[in-house]
């Protein structure tokens, strides 16, 4: 079995006042048995990145650009990135799809960028209501796997994916642990045909409303390797427990 990973997602919030007993209250509870990140809006890079040295913990960006530098304002660079010892960025969030139009390419050339600045890409995939409602979860989230494997096929198994039904982000409604074991595994037998012997080892999380209550009922499915986590990663209790029902 592959050691989990729990990541959390801050998403847009945070401040230094509520970051900093986040911060030291994860770092309090280590070492973990499984993986463990946070990945938190680029201004609070560095204080993560502080609260966290010397451990194994890791810290991650929730995006990058796919360009190398340049004027492109805004953006951030995985070499800026990695220059502070960043481990993973989040790639192709649905949050990042729907309100900013990254496309299917637009995600790909992002974690080439990441990948070739050693930064591991958390890929996001992940179908709508209406998509699933028409019968088309399964040919959604092969496309838009299929869009990074196509670019980065050579280094595919350096990825780690995320499966979040964009109908269970932020509302409470949880993909069913058979609902998420179905397309983990479709995503599973994809990586398998790209990746052949080291499917097995590529992770693929589930996110979209992971909660300390759900967390180990779909932790123990077998192709779901680790949780991307959302509004429970803000709440240091919440997330110590998703961390410990990876962790069994
Ligand atoms: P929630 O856990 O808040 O549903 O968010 C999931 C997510 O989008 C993580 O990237």
């Amino acid at each position: 079995m592959t050691r989990k990973l729990v990541a959390g997602n801050w998403k847009m919030h945070g401040s230094r006042a509520a970051n900093e007993p986040l911060l030291a209250t994860i770092h309090q509870g280590r070492p973990y048995d499984c993986d463990v990140a946070v990945c938190a809006p680029f201004p609070y890079l560095a204080e993560v990145a502080l609260a966290f040295a010397g451990s194994e913990l890791r810290w991650g960006a929730q995006d990058c650009s796919s360009h190398e530098q340049g004027a492109y304002t805004g953006e951030v660079s995985a070499a800026m990135l990695a220059e502070f010892g960043c481990r993973y960025a989040i790639v192709g969030h649905s949050e990042r799809r729907q309100y900013h139009g990254e496309t299917d390419e637009a995600v790909a050339a992002k974690t080439a960028a990441a990948l070739a600045n050693g930064i591991t890409p958390i890929v996001c995939v992940g179908e709508t209501l209406a998509q699933r409602e028409a019968g088309q979860t399964e040919e959604v989230v092969k496309r838009q796997l299929a869009a990074v494997i196509h670019v980065n096929g050579h280094c595919i198994s350096e990825i780690v994916v995320a499966y979040e039904p964009v109908w269970a982000i932020g509302t409470g409604k949880t993909a069913t642990p058979e609902q998420a074991q179905a397309v983990h595994a479709v995503l599973r037998a994809q990586l398998h045909h790209a990746a052949s012997e080291h499917a097995a080892a590529i992770k693929i999380l589930y996110g979209g409303s992971m909660n300390a209550a759900n967390a180990a009922e779909l932790l123990a499915q077998a192709d779901i390797d680790g949780g991307l986590i959302g509004g429970a990663s803000l709440k240091a209790p919440d997330f110590l427990q998703i961390i410990s029902a990876a962790a069994r």
